[in-house]
């Protein structure tokens, strides 16, 4: 089976880049798989922009007019989903929590990319906090998407040391280097996990 994998962004969309590019030069031991779907919350996202531009269907849907009513946005983000033929997700830099429902219709098929080692530095300012914390070691994480925030199972992880002289920024940037190495690894594993060799 070649799964049908939807990508959620809020920005940038770097991590799902690195998944396109892997999903053009897919090996002989990775697993296939179709990126037939970005989804936004944030129309200004300028992932959005990069993924029409290379002729890979988008669809915005902006939480804003939804207010706190996490549900009804996420029942036409599932919609969108189930028009898609989705069956995989992969979250990449998005940046709203999930409610535990949403979770647990698409557990066992949603992964997330983490700028941490967890279970270190669970949520934000990640690098802020490894560099605070005076830790040696710092990097990314992908695991698979539990209702508690960044708290699955962890599916693999790259260590990026941290340099004595680091700032957030110059940490942020090789650990962002490292997510786009880690992340199409990851995603092959976790597809090999759900759909077999
Ligand atoms: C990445 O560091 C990711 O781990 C975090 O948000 C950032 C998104 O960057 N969740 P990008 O949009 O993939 O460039």
């Amino acid at each position: 089976m070649i799964p049908n994998l939807a990508i959620f962004i809020s920005g940038r969309g770097s991590n799902m880049q690195a998944l396109v590019a892997h999903a053009f030069k897919l090996g002989p031991t990775d697993h296939p798989f179709t990126i037939s779907l970005i989804i936004s919350n944030n129309p200004e996202a300028y992932g959005l922009k990069w993924a029409s531009e290379q002729n890979i269907p988008t669809i915005n849907i902006d939480h804003k007019p939804f207010g706190k009513n996490r549900l009804a946005h996420e029942a036409l983000i599932n919609e969108a989903l189930v028009n898609a033929n989705i069956d995989f997700i992969a979250l990449a830099g998005y940046m709203r929590v999930l409610s535990p429902e949403f979770c647990a219709q698409w557990a066992g098929r949603m992964i997330n990319i983490h700028p941490s080692l967890l279970p270190r530095h669970k949520g934000l300012n990640t690098h802020k906090r490894a560099i605070e914390a005076g830790d040696k070691h710092h990097g990314c994480t992908v695991h698979w998407v539990s209702p508690g925030v960044d708290e699955g199972a962890i599916i693999a992880n790259e260590i990026v040391p941290v340099l004595s002289d680091d700032t957030e920024e110059t940490l942020s940037r090789r650990v962002l280097i490292a997510e786009h190495k880690l992340y199409p690894k990851a995603l092959d594993i976790a597809l090999k996990h759900r759909y077999g060799a």
